[in-house]
């Protein structure tokens, strides 16, 4: 509330300034998780070893914490649980990830495990039961490790597994589920994963991997796609779409024409290198020709950036039912004078310096920022270029340390929703869902459980793992249930006993 005030106090406009917007009718409301973060029984009934399990089995110092997913959440014994929470707190939709080895042990379709299968038609249906619609994300970032021995997504036959693992999906889930998301973030996954190795599969090959990996993700996801229009669809309904994270690339100097210059090439270099294939079929044309200069100066004979053939352009146009945005935080950005990074990169061939306001909140992660407006800013920058598609908002979160009076958290939704609202509002931007990130605290990855996400508190030392709902889980639920973002409003705390659901 205090950190409310101030903001307001700040740009000297009080609370009786600011219009109470509200969220149109059919505007969703979710929460979200994903299955190597929150599952655990990483070897349970079948399950097959993914990049995850070797990489952090492998190197356990690599983590924060020296944790891993083994049991993480251990969702997958505690769903009915899970799903009680999430009723509570009121969501229309829950978007989990599946983990593609509990399904296909080994990565390929020829063997399906069972018990895998049996576990997401009772998290579906207990879904279903309670009133709370599936969102399912198909790959965050749990890559069988078999694939990985075959080479991984650099490899364009990746594609082809997770397009037969796509149609397992669909046959035992499509009638229950009507939104799909494909993958999770491409960013980390092929810059993270075979670029920078920073995450899994913990491979470094920068300026070359992450671009071989996500021109095989994308056609993956855009081949995927495309089955489920011409196999599915008729039948089941629903529809597809993918999450891409991106940050706001605000110009350092906003009246700069440089610097204006350089958060569009950073937004083309950086969402448009994803988005811009889904759309328009084919890669941002700044990006075409920055990666293939720089690539030719340093002597590769031909571009790094791989090529979309004339059929995969017209394969690829249109794939998205909508787009899922994970959005977090911003930064302000500059053409760097020497470069950005070392050659090759997809820095260098970026070219930007992206810099953090030093009058920013933090938060527990040093690269997340409380910026409320950047999001406003970047629905506006995806109407513009996109011509206004569908946007869901499928990831948006603060951390801490894991206090369950988690005003910084409840404030950060109640201000980046607010901008949403403005957005919606005052822009016309198409948005029509918003997910918090995340449920409950779960692995955050190199961060291990140092770091927390969750609106429910979750105690990783006791082996039953009991979950606690925290202050913004009630402050997320009176914006569900009101419609608009009451600044006012916050619970009793600690929570009574009538109060507490
Ligand atoms: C993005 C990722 O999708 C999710 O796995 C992660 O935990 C959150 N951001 C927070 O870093």
């Amino acid at each position: 509330m205090k950190a409310i005030l101030l903001v307001i106090c700040a740009s000297t406009i009080t609370l009786a300034d600011i219009p109470d917007y509200k969220f149109p009718d059919g505007f969703l409301f979710g929460a979200a998780t994903a299955s190597y973060q929150v599952e655990g029984g990483w070897n349970e009934d079948g399950k097959g070893e993914n990049i995850w399990d070797r990489g952090l089995h492998d190197h356990a110092d690599w983590v924060a914490d020296n944790s891993n997913g083994d049991i993480a959440c251990d969702s997958y014994h505690k769903y009915k649980e899970d799903v009680q929470l999430l009723k509570d707190l009121g969501v229309n939709y829950y978007r989990f990830s599946i983990s593609w080895s509990r399904v296909l042990p080994t990565g390929k379709a020829d063997q399906v495990n069972q018990a895998g299968i049996d576990y997401y038609n009772n998290l579906i249906d207990e879904l279903l039961a309670n009133g709370i619609e599936p969102y399912v994300t198909m790959f965050h970032w749990d890559l069988p490790q078999p694939l990985q021995d075959e080479g991984g997504w650099p490899e364009r036959k990746l594609a082809d597994y997770f397009v037969d693992y796509a149609r397992v999906l669909f046959k035992n889930f499509g009638d229950r589920v009507k939104y799909w998301m494909t993958v999770n973030e491409i960013t980390q996954i092929c810059e993270g994963g075979y670029s920078g190795g920073t995450f899994a599969p913990f491979i470094t090959n920068p300026g070359v991997g992450g671009y071989e990996c996500t021109h095989t993700v994308l056609l993956a996801h855009g081949r995927t796609y495309r089955l489920y229009e011409s196999d599915y669809k008729a039948e089941q309904n629903g529809q597809v779409g993918i999450a891409i994270d991106s940050s706001w690339h605000e110009p350092n100097n906003p009246d700069n024409e440089s610097d204006q210059q350089a958060s569009e090439v950073d937004m083309q270099m950086n969402y448009g290198w994803f988005v811009n294939p889904i759309v328009y079929g084919n890669y941002p044309d700044v990006m075409i020709e920055r990666v293939k200069a720089n690539s030719l100066a340093e002597g590769f004979p031909q571009s790094r950036l791989p090529e979309f053939t004339a059929d995969e352009q017209e394969m690829m146009k249109g794939t998205f039912d909508f787009l899922g945005l994970n959005h977090y935080t911003s930064d302000k950005v500059y053409f760097a004078d020497e470069g950005a990074g070392d050659h090759p990169s997809h820095w260098a061939d970026t070219g930007v310096i992206g810099v953090i306001d030093p009058s920013w909140p933090g938060s527990a992660s040093d690269w997340l920022k409380e910026v409320p407006w950047g999001i406003n800013r970047l629905l506006v920058w995806i109407k513009n270029h996109y011509d206004n598609p569908p946007v869901v908002i499928t990831e948006n979160g603060f951390s801490d340390y894991g206090q369950l009076d988690d005003y910084d958290r409840a404030d950060y939704y109640k201000r980046y929703l607010y901008e949403i609202l403005k957005a919606i509002n005052e822009e016309e931007c198409n948005v029509i869902g918003y997910t918090a990130w995340s449920l409950m605290d779960n692995f955050e990855w190199m961060a291990g459980y140092t770091q927390r996400f969750g609106m429910h508190y979750v105690d990783f030392d006791d082996p039953d793992r009991p979950r606690t709902r925290k202050l913004s889980s009630y402050v997320y639920n009176n914006i569900i249930t009101t419609r608009h973002v009451d600044w006012d409003y916050y619970p009793d705390w600690p929570p009574t006993q009538e109060n507490k659901n």
